[in-house]
């Protein structure tokens, strides 16, 4: 009963921000994402009789505070399998976690795999990532590799509320360049800056309102590799998800200096012809999605702005991918 499975963070173009429910992480909207190559999660599980509690070891320390998020995950699978086994998760990721960069999309996709395999589950991808939605809402899209649609669904049970492949990451092989402006972990989580929105923000119902045309605009950018329609959609829905973040009571503030210094140099380029846009989660960081072409400028110019400490470089990535290891 054990397993090992690799999955790869996911950033937002047309954004996930709200809950429809809270229990199942039923997203308010769906979203739309890319999967990144170079920031993976690599994850093994062993169910072992002689564990009397789960054991949780993150990046080679054991982690008690994510155990028990991780634990009554797990129940989730054993519920299914039928077993109460015990299990020991060994995980790392290739990338700083404390940077905020998806680490739990990445994360409970290759936890959910890697369990799913070791308990003998045989789930399709679309169940994987129902399951793996209810680690951390993101997660469903990491399942997938390449351009990824996740459904906001209508069902109670979540049945429905699953991510799938747009286009494969061949079909248009952009790349991202990440600019890390803070390595400390963020102050406001993204599941309590959702639920300061959806509770205070005047603009909460105004964003939900729009994403239906988004993600239309979105989807026909991608199949017609329109890259202009892409950066203007992009932008909108994440100006449009800070906006009504930093409307909330009390306002939901995730930039610093730098991020803003580095949002107007996209800008800049952009003006200049350069192909690129920018993209920012629940967080400081900013990512800018490029043509190839265009990368090296793009890590230069954001390398350069004051504030910008690490600059990562990155192409499309594929799904999960699982190894049993009897
Ligand atoms: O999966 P969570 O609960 O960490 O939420 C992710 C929210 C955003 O990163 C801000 C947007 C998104 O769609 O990934």
């Amino acid at each position: 009963m054990q397993a090992e499975a690799t999955a790869r963070a996911n950033i937002a173009l047309i954004k996930y921000w709200g809950k429809r429910a809270r229990a199942l992480n039923l997203p308010a909207v769906g979203s739309l994402s890319i999967t990144l190559d170079g920031l993976a999660t690599q994850t093994a599980v062993r169910f072992d009789a002689a564990l009397e509690t789960d054991r949780v070891v993150l990046n080679g320390r054991e982690d008690e505070a994510a155990a028990g998020r991780v634990s009554r995950f797990l129940d989730l699978l054993r519920e299914r399998a039928g077993v109460k086994t015990r299990v020991e998760v060994i995980s790392h990721n290739n990338f700083p976690t404390a940077a905020g960069l998806a680490s739990s999309a990445s994360g409970f996709a290759a936890l959910a795999a890697a369990a799913a395999t070791a308990l003998k589950l045989d789930l399709s991808p679309e169940a994987l990532s129902v399951l793996a939605r209810q680690g951390s809402g993101s997660a469903a899209r990491s399942i997938f590799g390449g351009f990824v649609e996740w459904h906001r669904g209508e069902r109670d049970d979540g049945a429905d509320s699953f991510a799938e492949v747009l286009a494969p990451r061949e079909h248009w092989p952009l790349q991202v360049v990440i600019a890390i402006t803070e390595t400390a972990p963020k102050g406001t989580g993204s599941t309590d800056g959702m639920t300061q929105t959806e509770f205070t923000s005047p603009y909460f119902d105004a964003w939900v309102d729009g994403q239906e045309a988004d993600l239309a605009d979105a989807r026909a950018a991608i199949l017609s590799r329109d890259f202009e329609k892409l950066a203007d959609v992009a932008e909108f829905s994440c100006l449009k998800m800070h906006a009504s973040a930093l409307a909330a009571r009390p306002g939901v503030i995730y930039w610093n200096g730098a991020t803003l210094e580095a949002m107007h140099t996209v800008r800049t380029l952009r003006s200049g012809g350069m192909q690129v846009f920018f993209t920012i989660d629940a967080g400081p960081q900013l990512k800018a999605i490029c043509e190839p072409a265009a990368a090296p400028s793009v890590r230069d110019a954001l390398a350069a702005v004051p504030g910008v400490r690490e600059v990562i470089v990155t192409g499309l990535g594929e799904g999960v991918t699982t190894r049993s290891s009897e």
